[in-house]
């Protein structure tokens, strides 16, 4: 993990609140290499999620440059910034965001259907995946049929089908009892190990933060 796969220089982004500007990222640079675990610490407010989106390209900063191995995304247009995403970026949010008409196998799937790929393909790939998330058994079971823990893992699968080479989590853990958090954490510092996925997860858990290589206290 010695290259460089995100570099930051100079974000600024504020929000506008009636007449005010509310400045929530001034100035901010750094840098993550490729396998890399960060966690963004920092009360609430301090604009971890701001964060996210704008590293996602859901959202863009107001000035400084987003650049992911070399290529500045925030100068890309909004489709490309879509196609950038799906090819390169997985997200895992706090509620598990899976679609409560489809199987566990289907919801894996999705972004490779989303990119083009054929649904026989597709099914078979999150086939393999639901296997290194360990819910094989489960790939027909509907969202509302899992634990709350079990959902978070399709989620982890489904950010991972598309073989991105970061996932982005806004407080994943948020709603996971402790034990449920440590095998959480197993799985995905095991993932970002084995594929050389670098992970950036805005927490306020201790028990998260604590196995990650290093922290961003954004405020
Ligand atoms: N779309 C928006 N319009 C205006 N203000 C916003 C918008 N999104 C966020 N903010 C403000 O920006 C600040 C940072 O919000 P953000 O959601 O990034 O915080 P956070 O660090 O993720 O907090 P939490 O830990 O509670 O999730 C907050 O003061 C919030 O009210
Ligand atoms: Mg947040």
């Amino acid at each position: 993990m010695n290259d460089e796969l995100i570099n930051c220089i100079n974000i600024n982004k504020a929000y506008k609140q009636a007449d005010e500007q509310l400045s929530v990222i001034s100035n901010l640079s750094f840098s993550i290499k490729e396998g890399e675990c960060i966690g963004l610490i920092g009360a609430s407010g301090c604009g971890k999620s701001t964060l996210l989106h704008i590293l996602a390209g859901l959202d863009l900063p107001d000035s400084g440059e987003v650049n992911f191995n070399g290529k500045n995304i925030s100068l890309l247009d909004r489709d490309d910034r879509a196609e950038f995403r799906n090819q390169h970026i997985g997200f895992v949010y706090q509620f598990h965001h899976l679609l409560p008409d489809f199987s566990a196998l289907e919801n894996v799937a999705f972004p490779l259907l989303l990119s083009g790929k054929s649904k026989d393909s597709s099914l078979i790939e999150a086939q393999n995946v639901l296997d290194k998330v360990g819910l094989k058994s489960k790939e027909n079971n509907k969202p509302s049929q899992l634990s709350g823990g079990e959902r978070q893992r399709i989620a982890i699968g489904r950010s991972i089908i598309t073989k991105p080479s970061s996932i982005l989590m806004d407080e994943p853990t948020g709603n996971l009892d402790n034990k449920n958090v440590d095998n959480f954490m197993n799985l995905v510092l095991d993932l970002s190990q084995d594929l050389n996925i670098s992970l950036i997860i805005a927490t306020h858990d201790k028990n998260v933060s604590s196995r990650l290589d290093r922290l961003l206290n954004l405020e």
